[in-house]
């Protein structure tokens, strides 16, 4: 049974003081409220400490970050490792935003390495695969994903596979307004699936949880959390609104408890 996952990813958004206020807010909306799934925060690197102190007193949210380098220590001038991560308080690692791609040159390769240092120093890797708009209008988008996945699993330890999750974004939805369809989301999941079962096997690929992202909101996250392989949420802007996020939380409480 696949637990769903609520993840916010808040980009370059919130210093340490905003990340006190927002984890106040939405610590405050959950109170007392038993949850069947789980909640992440991805602040950015400079509030992982804030957000750490935040998040001390309870067990309902935990703690990620945006991306990592791919070594331990060494000479990379303002690079962050995922040991340091893991010292910060951070359970899960997002690897391969689609930002990160388009503007900082990351590769299958890349996330790949990273995926593979996230779980020896035992941070959960979310790594995050989409289609850009042109390659989904040149019908590509199958032809994309399977290479990124492909990519990014290579030689990934199949005894660690329950650890990591995938984030299915495509890339025209993200920040837009314009979400996928729950059918286009649940196709792609569907076939993300099955990749993995190739890569894999069935029992394995139906234990990886993976998540939809873009343009998700407190409208339309019933719709697609309700699909059979989409297994929780990555959320940038509604996300940075304790109540918006808090309600996408709710949305999916609600799924997992039925
Ligand atoms: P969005 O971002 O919810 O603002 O579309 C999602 C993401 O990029 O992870």
């Amino acid at each position: 049974m696949r637990k769903l996952l609520i993840a916010g990813n808040w980009k370059m958004n919130n210093g340490p003081e905003e990340t006190k206020q927002l984890l106040s807010g939405i610590k405050k909306q959950l109170e007392g409220q038993h949850l069947d799934v789980e909640v992440l925060v991805c602040p950015t690197f400079i509030s992982l400490a804030a957000a750490n102190e935040s998040l001390r007193d309870q067990n309902q949210v935990q703690l990620g970050a945006q991306n990592m380098h791919f070594v331990d220590s060494g000479a990379y001038t303002g690079e962050i490792s995922g040991i340091m991560l893991k010292e910060s308080g951070c359970r899960y690692v997002i690897l391969g935003h689609s930002e990160r791609r388009q503007y900082f040159g990351e590769t299958d390769e890349g996330v790949n390495t990273k995926a593979l240092k996230a779980l020896q120093v035992g941070l959960r890797p979310i790594i995050c695969v989409g289609e850009t708009l042109d390659e989904r209008k040149s019908d590509s988008h199958f032809e994309v994903v399977s290479r990124q996945i492909k990519g990014a699993f290579k030689e990934l330890p199949d005894t660690q596979l329950n650890e990591v999750v995938v984030a299915y974004e495509p890339v025209w939805a993200i920040g837009t307004g314009e979400t996928a369809t729950p059918d286009q989301a649940q196709e792609m999941h569907k076939f993300i699936r099955n990749e993995l079962a190739n890569l894999y096997n069935e029992q394995k690929a139906a234990n990886i949880r993976i998540l939809y992202g873009g343009s998700m909101k407190p409208d339309n996250a019933e719709e697609l959390l309700s699909q059979p392989d989409v297994d929780g949420g990555l959320i940038g802007g509604a996300s940075l609104k304790a109540q918006s996020f808090a309600a996408i939380i709710s949305t999916a409480q609600t799924i997992a408890s039925k």
